[in-house]
């Protein structure tokens, strides 16, 4: 049976070369990183219950420690374990209200450059057919980004099942099946992962609601694949990278250093499943999916025009609007013929 990770295979190149690009487009990221100063940190403790109302209204930090400072969370691990840690416990993620110990939090005075508001890209997983659109009352830019990134990585594990089934009814190899099936349970520990970051910085969660259309053709898996896959997903395996140097909280940093690999990985995947799927095509479908690929990056480079907000930027990562377009251009290059 063929390989689909042979070393010598044109899509394990392209995967190289994505993550070198990714690497490459971290250093200049990092430059662009925008500037600010913490001058001032200072350790505190709350009650569980104000600990758990920062989900809908966020940490009062002048109340907590005193005026100047701007930035708070959540910095107690036992008492997110008690929270988000255990999923078969508290699949609904409740807020342990009655947890008895004080809760530790951290303040910090930052100064910063200019707040923007984020209403734009996020490609931190793969989007199913048949998504319901993510929608969220957190009420930070922050918030939502970390609330989005979970409803996608939570979406992606329903996009590889659903992939995963449509193979064995393809009779796809038994290699690209388990393929399909290893990133599936990928996708639950990011999920859970990407959860547990976004509750400790007060985010609302939301659970992604799919509708699906029962045995989809292999052309529709394979528009699927070309647009969440070849593009978006790709893209979120060097966006992975860039966010794994460039984010100011240190655990978002390991985080995605975990995650990175899986990333880069799933978008390996994409294209070996492209490479499966084409010759079973029509000469007219395959054009039809060129175009569709064509259309997904024009889609992918408009959405990263939106600038990120400095939030997004600095602590988790998020590169400038220039960065990620550049980022983008540089994956995509040979793909289309991108206008400078
Ligand atoms: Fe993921
Ligand atoms: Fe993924």
């Amino acid at each position: 049976m063929r390989s689909f990770k042979s070393p010598a295979s044109d899509i394990l190149q392209r995967i190289l070369m994505v993550a070198a690009t990714g690497a490459a487009m971290t250093l200049m990221g990092c430059n662009e990183c925008p500037t600010s100063e913490v001058v001032a940190s200072k350790a505190a403790t709350v009650d569980a219950s104000v600990a758990c109302a920062s989900v809908t209204t966020g940490l009062d930090c002048k109340a907590i420690c005193g005026g100047g400072y701007n930035s708070c969370s959540v910095r107690d691990d036992a008492f997110l374990k008690a929270w988000y840690g255990a999923p078969e416990s508290n699949p609904q993620f409740v807020c342990p209200q009655d947890y008895s110990a004080q809760v530790n939090v951290s303040c910090q005075q930052i100064e910063r450059d200019t707040e923007l508001t984020f209403d734009g890209c996020v490609v931190d997983g793969r989007r199913p057919d048949g998504l319901a659109t993510f929608s969220s009352n957190n009420d930070s830019a922050l918030r939502s980004y970390l609330a989005e990134v979970t409803f996608l990585e939570a979406a992606s594990v329903i996009a590889f099942e659903h992939i995963a089934a449509d193979l064995a009814r393809f009779g796809a190899p038994k290699e690209l099946l388990d393929w399909a099936l290893r990133a599936r349970d990928d996708e639950r520990r990011h999920t859970n992962a990407a959860a547990g970051l976004a509750k400790r910085f007060g985010a609302a969660l939301v659970a992604p609601e799919v509708l699906t259309a029962e045995n989809r053709s292999l052309f529709a898996l394979a528009l699927e694949n070309a647009v969440e896959g070849e593009v978006r997903e790709t893209y979120g395996a060097a966006l992975a990278l860039h966010r794994a140097d460039c984010a100011g909280d240190d655990d978002m940093r390991a985080h995605l250093r975990n995650i990175a690999a899986d990333e880069c990985d799933h978008a390996a995947f994409s294209h070996a499943l492209a490479k499966w799927i084409a010759p079973r095509l029509t000469r007219i479908e395959r054009v039809m999916l060129e175009e569709a690929r064509e259309r997904a990056i024009e889609t992918l480079l408009e959405e990263l025009a939106i600038e990120p907000s400095f939030d997004i930027r600095q602590i988790a990562g998020v590169p400038s609007a220039t960065v990620a377009q550049k980022m983008a251009r540089a994956l995509f290059a040979g793909e289309m013929n991108l206008a400078a």
